[in-house]
């Protein structure tokens, strides 16, 4: 699709948190704080966007000003599918949460996958060094990313443990023969072989049902990883955490996944500082 130019009036650049709902969303509090940092003269807005009225608002980003957005649920699929350019890892996973427009062009990257390994590298540096298996509980979008980004760092053998194990096989079919499809039956003997748990599941989210698996199986080497981050530390990982595992909290996927958008839009690399997070935990915190 063919955005249109960017209205002339406007100098100082806009950008968009695209979803539905979107009020919950950390991303404006994230950014404006590098847009300080920086003394960068832009803005980074919620825009509350109905699946039906996506198509239309991503085709007039330009014109309204906007040299970019995120995008969140449930349209990352839609984006994908309007984009003119993708880059490799958005095509390989059929899914962009990071628009821009380069010459005219609406160009669409995944950055949720440098979100995970991101969180990885600052929270459990070396976890993924030559890990032999890893397990991802759950077959939604974000196990979708983060196959992909334990794929980049070749781990060698990935189990997908999903309660509907069709759901499972389909996704694992998608990456070839590194991936294996599991139900959850399997999760105590899978967990005993594992460097590496991550849970992209809701469960353990405030106000969702607890996760509620043995991880005593677990070698004691073993990362621990839950991407949700309200509440900040989940049962999961207060329960990795007693046995002394390491473990990597959601918060920092959501804080990593910002830098490469903020550097398309603001032509600056930020950094995820103890400061950023420590401000971003007060606001969950304050309201969860
Ligand atoms: P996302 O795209 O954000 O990853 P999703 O597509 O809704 O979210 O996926 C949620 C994941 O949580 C799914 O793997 C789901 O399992 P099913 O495919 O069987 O639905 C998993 N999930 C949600 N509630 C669950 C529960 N009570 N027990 C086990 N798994 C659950």
């Amino acid at each position: 699709m063919k955005p249109e130019p960017a209205a002339k009036t406007s100098t100082v650049p806009k950008v968009c948190v695209i979803g539905w709902p979107i009020k919950h969303s950390r991303s404006p509090l994230i950014h404006s704080y590098w847009l300080d940092q920086f003394k960068i003269s832009g803005s980074y807005e919620r825009a509350e966007v109905r699946p039906e009225e996506f198509a239309d608002f991503v085709g007039n980003l330009a014109r309204n000003g906007f040299v970019g957005a995120n995008v969140t649920l449930p349209h990352k699929e839609a984006a994908f599918a309007l984009c003119d350019i993708k880059t490799d890892l958005a095509a390989r996973l059929e899914a962009v949460n990071t628009l821009w427009i380069e010459a005219g062009k609406l160009c669409g990257d995944n950055s949720d996958v440098a979100g995970f390994l991101g969180a990885l590298d600052q929270d459990a540096p070396g976890g993924d060094v030559g890990l032999e298996r890893a397990v991802i509980l759950g077959a939604g979008g974000a196990a979708r990313a983060i196959i992909a980004g334990l794929l980049l760092r070749s781990v060698k053998e990935i189990m997908l443990v999903n309660r509907t194990e069709a759901r499972a096989e389909e996704l694992a079919a998608r990456f070839g023969p590194a991936v294996k499809a599991h139900g959850l039956a399997d999760l105590p003997d899978l967990l005993g072989r594992a460097g590496l748990l991550v849970n992209t599941t809701s469960l353990g989210m405030t106000g969702q049902p607890m996760l509620d698996i043995d991880l005593e199986t677990l070698p004691a080497q073993a990362v621990v990883n839950d991407i949700v981050y309200v509440p900040l530390e989940t049962g999961l990982l207060h329960r990795a955490r007693s046995r002394g595992l390491r473990v990597v909290g959601g918060l920092g996927m959501l804080l990593h996944q910002a830098v490469p958008g903020f550097e398309h839009w603001f032509g600056q690399r930020p950094k995820v500082s103890s400061e950023l997070r420590t401000l971003i935990e007060a606001d969950v915190m304050a309201k969860s």
